[in-house]
């Protein structure tokens, strides 16, 4: 998708109808050009209707809104850049490949994902209409121990900004964000790669934002936010606002750690109180300490996991 191309869309979500003469005239091509351009980008699977006399009409506006993604970028003192995939394998594996000339704080986001990777080499299934999203953040090696507390940071930012939106959301340790007891978001860190003291780490976010119908192999334990509320989201705002509210926390990320956010964090954590299955062991989930590790009791001891499968008894 080129500039032109964005042109287009903005156009056709901005008006009713709009002419393939007036796109062509703005832009200075051939009205075969804008057809041209047209096809391809219902191949793309944006859903354009021509209408005769009225021009082209959008019919389904709940798309990206790359032009207003790339404005806020630009006004944004820590995210860089942004980029657009309308396909890609997963965003995470595009930045692990490309990592060496992404600038530090670029954002990847795709709109379908064909082999979306989960945590614990798990699959993430591609929902429609929801956020795929990749953040590259090159930090200095030293800082690469708080890739933990990072994945939890995460998690926090999304659910604040979700109960914002009025969403009755949860955090189930570590970074999953549970909505009426089933999983609508999940957080892949992964660390990749050193260059002259600095390392990635690549904060995937996958979102089930307005899909409709879950699909049978997912819907005992994944919903999206329409599912559960009725409700249809911008997922534009949705993602702006995540990563406003990332950059605006980050600094007391960076100078105070997880534990500035810990008593948050406990008060949204669902597994507190609960008996849970780490790796297949039973045991009473007690307190999140200071790193943000799960502290647990298991016969009259206390053991700190910091990594692992968790399940909940609910
Ligand atoms: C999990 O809960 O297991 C983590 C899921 C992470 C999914 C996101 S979607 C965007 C990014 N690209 C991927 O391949 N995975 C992450």
């Amino acid at each position: 998708m080129d500039e032109k191309d964005i042109f287009i869309l903005r156009k056709l979500y901005e008006n009713k109808y709009i002419s393939g003469e007036e796109l062509a005239s703005s832009l200075n091509i051939s009205r075969m050009a804008i057809n041209k351009r047209i096809k391809s980008l219902k191949a793309l699977g944006y859903k354009i209707e021509s209408a005769r006399k009225k021009g082209y009409e959008l019919s389904d506006k709940d798309i990206i809104r790359i032009w207003e993604m790339k404005d806020y970028i630009q006004s944004s003192n820590l995210f860089k850049e942004f980029i657009y995939l309308d396909e890609v394998d997963s965003t995470n594996t595009y930045v692990k490949q490309n990592q060496q000339h992404l600038e530090s704080s670029t954002v990847v986001y795709a709109e379908r994902q064909t082999q979306g990777r989960g945590r614990l080499s798990r699959r993430w299934v591609d929902l429609e209409k929801g956020i795929k999203m990749s953040i590259l953040l090159k930090l200095l090696l030293l800082d690469l121990e708080k890739i933990v507390p990072l994945t939890l940071f995460t998690g926090l930012v999304i659910n604040r900004v979700l109960r914002k939106y009025g969403v009755n959301s949860f955090i189930k340790w570590s970074n999953d964000i549970y909505l009426n007891g089933k999983k609508v978001c999940g957080i892949l860190c992964e660390l990749s790669g050193e260059v002259e003291g600095f390392g990635s780490i690549i904060i995937g976010i996958g979102i089930n934002v307005n899909a409709k119908s879950i699909p049978d192999e997912i819907k005992d334990i994944a919903t999206s936010l329409k599912a559960e509320t009725s409700q249809d989201f911008d997922r534009t705002r949705l993602i702006i606002d995540i990563l406003k509210e990332f950059e605006k926390e980050f600094p007391n990320f960076e100078t105070y750690g997880f534990s500035h956010f810990r008593d948050e964090y406990k008060n949204f954590c669902i597994n507190l109180g609960k008996e849970i299955l780490v790796n297949g062991q039973k045991m009473l989930c007690m307190d999140i300490g200071e790193n943000g590790e799960l502290v647990c009791e298991k016969d009259g001891k206390i053991v700190e996991i910091s990594s692992g499968e968790v399940t909940i008894r609910f």
